[in-house]
């Protein structure tokens, strides 16, 4: 008996030392599954010794052996404690970030708005010096706005002008990416009634290849003026006065009769060519005058869309890309330098 209850000490100053050494939770645990685990455990295994002994003997030592567990266990879930709080110390000390590097950069290298965002910011202020407003709609659109409602019903050719990406929701290419901001036209004529002057500046999205004057993602500026006794004469002097305003007093503009389903008559504006003050050169092809964008007078048929009578009021809209307009300005040959992150072309605005 003397002999068990030997063992019985032995096996628990070694667990306790064992238990004291351990490293890790992880290491804790195994220790635990060793000592007090289950039915191959190395107290386990005294209990099961006690089928030799006589019934007094057995009492004394079985009590010695449910003391000696209650103590290993009680150690247990000491050290489990400690080596955990341990644990989590030294992860948060390894996520740790050092704040003071971020602080001490700003003096040497500040941020600045994204070239384009300049560009979008500055064709705003101007157009709201004219008594414009500044208005915006939602990225992914449904294809009533997009097309519909501007004079586009389903299957009409004209669709096949943008490159549509639709978004899998609700049914097949009823929603999408809007290709243009003029969904935007309509949103602000079904939420305020004429007199309107608005801008809506953002971007749109189109299934088209990257190159140097493409991207699938672009930024336009949209602008609808609707009231009494509007005239073409007031678009070409609106737009006239857009084009010496941001590009500089030498540049000017042309209109040339086009086609867009929402306006008629439509036209395509033209600005003089700004590398060569519309002399003639590569970059226009020796035209002396550069696309810039879309416009015309609000057809009826749109009008129709949002329940503005036409005989009452007649509007212009425009819209063209505010990309381009940055890359003419500063001479930016490929409209990928945009997106590429390079800090050190991005540094130069
Ligand atoms: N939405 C046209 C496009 O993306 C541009 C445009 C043309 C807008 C004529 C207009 C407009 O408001 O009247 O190609």
């Amino acid at each position: 008996m003397t002999d068990l209850v030997d063992n019985v000490a032995a096996v628990e100053s070694d667990g306790l030392a064992r238990i004291d050494a351990a490293a890790s939770v992880a290491d804790l645990r195994a220790v635990e599954q060793e000592l007090v685990g289950g039915k191959r455990s190395a107290l386990a295994a005294l209990n099961q010794r006690l089928g030799q002994l006589a019934v007094e003997e057995r009492k004394e030592v079985g009590r010695a052996i449910n003391a000696a567990r209650t103590r290993v266990e009680a150690r247990i879930a000491e050290r489990a404690e400690h080596l955990a709080a341990g644990e989590r110390e030294a992860r948060i000390a390894a996520e740790r970030l050092d704040l003071t590097e971020v602080i001490g950069r700003r003096t040497t290298a500040r941020g600045r708005r994204h070239l384009v965002t300049q560009a979008r910011d500055e064709l705003e202020d101007l157009f709201v010096a004219m008594g414009y407003q500044v208005a915006e709609g939602p990225e992914v659109e449904t294809d009533w706005y997009n097309f519909e409602a501007l004079n586009m019903p389903p299957a009409h050719p004209a669709r096949s002008m943008w490159d549509t990406l639709y978004v899998r929701l609700g049914e097949a290419e009823s929603t999408l990416l809007r290709t243009h901001t003029s969904p935007v036209q309509i949103r602000v004529m079904q939420s305020q009634p004429p007199p309107i002057h608005v801008v809506m500046p953002g971007r749109c999205y189109r299934r088209d290849t990257p190159d140097a004057r493409h991207l699938p993602v672009f930024h336009q500026i949209e602008g609808l003026v609707v009231d009494r006794g509007i005239t073409f004469g007031d678009l070409a002097g609106t737009i006239e006065a857009f084009t010496s305003a941001y590009f500089g007093p030498d540049i000017h503009s042309r209109l040339r009769p086009s086609f867009f389903p929402f306006t008629e008559p439509s036209a395509e504006f033209e600005i003089s060519c700004i590398f060569c003050q519309g002399r003639g050169c590569r970059v226009c092809s020796q035209s002396g005058w550069i696309e810039l964008g879309g416009c015309g007078m609000v057809d009826p048929n749109v009008f129709a869309a949002v329940g503005i009578d036409p005989e009452e009021y007649s509007g212009f809209a425009f819209g063209f890309g505010i990309d381009r307009c940055a890359m003419m300005r500063h001479d930016i040959d490929d409209i990928r330098h945009f997106i590429a992150n390079d800090i050190r072309f991005l540094e130069q605005f």
